[in-house]
């Protein structure tokens, strides 16, 4: 695939979500899911605290979309932004990614991360990104992300010892990851 290709305007649809680029005006909807501490235990960085890192954010992805490096999408539920989820470390020449995903807590348990990940791993395997493998990095007691992964086919593949350390808590890493061809099979069974 080219190196130009632009994610600026891509919009995935799913039964209740859209899926579309964040934008300046969600700064204060990322800012309150991402400053929870439920929502931000088992991720790679602390708890936000200022509306200045949601910001930042937004401006980097913006550049980050343009150039089509680094795939990062809103998940709006009813017109809301309730969280976000994203292929980033992508290698072109490995074809993989890795998969990241956020919501906020008012959103869990209704199956809506399985339905964002669906259409967004969907788009790893399509024309655009053409990926061979997705894969994800998980901290083992994170029991809600792993059961995700699983209900999408990730397979857990081992265990990195005390590879993070994150406010001063040193944690493990589960690695998962799903083949294109994992993933074709189970659109086949389904
Ligand atoms: C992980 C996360 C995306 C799951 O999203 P969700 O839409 O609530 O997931 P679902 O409703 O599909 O639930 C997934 C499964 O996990 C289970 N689950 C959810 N939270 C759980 C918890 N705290 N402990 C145990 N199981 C949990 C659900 O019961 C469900 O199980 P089932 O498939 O057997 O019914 C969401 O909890 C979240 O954003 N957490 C904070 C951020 C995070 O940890 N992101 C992942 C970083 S790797």
């Amino acid at each position: 695939m080219s190196t130009t290709t632009s994610f600026a305007t891509l919009a995935l649809h799913t039964a209740r979500l859209t899926l579309r680029p964040t934008a300046p005006a969600d700064a204060a909807a990322l800012l309150a899911i991402n400053a929870d501490p439920e929502v931000a235990r088992y991720l790679s960085r602390p708890a936000w605290t200022d509306i200045a890192q949601a910001e930042a954010r937004i401006a980097q992805d913006a550049v980050d979309m343009a150039a089509g490096t680094h795939l990062r999408l809103a998940v709006e539920h009813e017109s809301r932004l309730v969280g976000d989820c994203t292929l980033f470390n992508w290698s072109r020449q490995c074809r993989r990614a890795e998969i990241g995903y956020v919501l906020g807590r008012a959103a869990w348990g209704r199956g809506l991360m399985h339905e964002a990940l669906t259409a967004l791993v969907g788009f790893g395997f399509g024309p655009v990104m053409d990926l061979h493998r997705i894969e994800a990095d998980i901290d083992p007691r994170n029991e809600g992300s792993a059961k995700t992964l699983e209900r999408l086919g990730f397979m857990r593949e081992g265990l990195l010892r005390e590879r993070w350390i994150v406010s001063g808590e040193v944690s493990d890493s589960a690695l998962y990851g799903l083949l294109r061809s994992d993933w074709a099979r189970r659109a086949q069974s389904s």
